[in-house]
Parts: structure tokens; C-alpha cells; sequence
């Protein structure tokens, strides 16, 4: 569609893994059964979704960087590890005029005290977590709302 807002779903370590890693906090969704319900909604609301994953920081950068020049209206960043220690990916949100919106499958407040801490949500426009796969969904209503 022409003139579809464009929103990017960058998704970092491990969480090609859903489905199978630990499902009793990330549930037994696989991130193709995520991806297909965020590209439903999309669709029904008349948006574009670019979703990728990556394991590599350097990555999840670029493609920020990318979102920026395709004009992307919103990022959902589910940073997973990197969310609570990556210095670069913080500055990229800084660094770009799109907004980002964090997303978490699991709530990483009500779990181990490392996890209280995120980069991510203090550059953030905001974030949603602890919904399971929801929180996709949630955020990209909120993106889309932006
Ligand atoms: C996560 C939470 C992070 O603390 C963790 O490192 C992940 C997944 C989530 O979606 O709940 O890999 O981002």
C-alpha cells in the first residue's frame, strides 16, 4: 500500500528460540506464529510491518538506522539480553527521530534483579511487557496510535 504507515518489529537475542526456550515464562509461540499475528493486524489496520530477528547487536543498530531511512513511523524493539546492557542500542534510539516503543514478552520487573535494569526503556518512547506475545500486538496499536 502506498501510503501505509511503515512500522519496524526488531527483535534481538535467543528470541529465535521461542516455542522451545523456556516456555513457562516466554510461552510455546514460536516467533513465526508472533510475526503472523503482528502481519493480521497490521494488515486489518491498514499498516506495513518489517519483522526481523538478529543475534548481533551491531545488527539490531543498522537496522534502526534503516527504519530511519525508509521512514518507518515506529520501532518495537524487543532487545531481549541486550535491553539490560547495551550502551550502542540505547544511543541508536537517541540517535533517530523514530519513536521506539520496547516491547517484553515476559515482565523483567518481577524477575531477577538484573533484568530491573533497561537502556532500552530510558531512551524509549515507552514500553509494554509482560503480556506474552501480546505485548506485540499492544504495541503496535500504540504505535500505530502515535
Ligand atoms: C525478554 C526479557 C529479557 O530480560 C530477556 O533477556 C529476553 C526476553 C522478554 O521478551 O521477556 O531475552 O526481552
Amino acid at each position: 500500500m502506498a501510503d501505509a504507515p511503515l512500522i519496524f518489529v526488531l527483535n534481538g537475542p535467543n528470541l529465535n528460540l521461542l516455542g522451545t526456550r523456556e516456555p513457562e515464562i516466554y510461552g510455546s509461540d514460536t516467533l513465526d506464529e508472533i510475526a503472523g499475528r503482528i502481519e493480521d493486524r497490521a494488515s486489518a489496520a491498514g499498516a506495513e510491518v518489517e519483522i526481523r530477528q538478529s543475534n548481533n547487536e551491531g545488527v539490531l543498530v543498522d537496522w534502526m538506522h534503516e527504519a530511519q531511512s525508509d521512514g518507518a513511523k515506529a520501532i518495537l524493539l524487543n532487545a531481549a539480553g541486550f535491553t539490560h546492557t547495551s550502551v550502542a542500542l540505547h544511543d541508536a534510539i537517541k540517535a533517530i527521530a523514530v519513536p521506539v516503543i520496547e516491547v517484553h514478552l515476559s515482565n523483567p520487573h518481577a524477575r531477577e534483579e538484573f533484568r530491573h535494569k533497561s537502556l532500552i526503556g530510558q531512551a524509549a518512547y515507552g514500553t509494554v511487557a509482560g503480556f506474552g506475545a501480546l505485548s506485540y500486538l499492544l504495541a503496535l496499536d500504540a504505535a500505530l496510535a502515535l
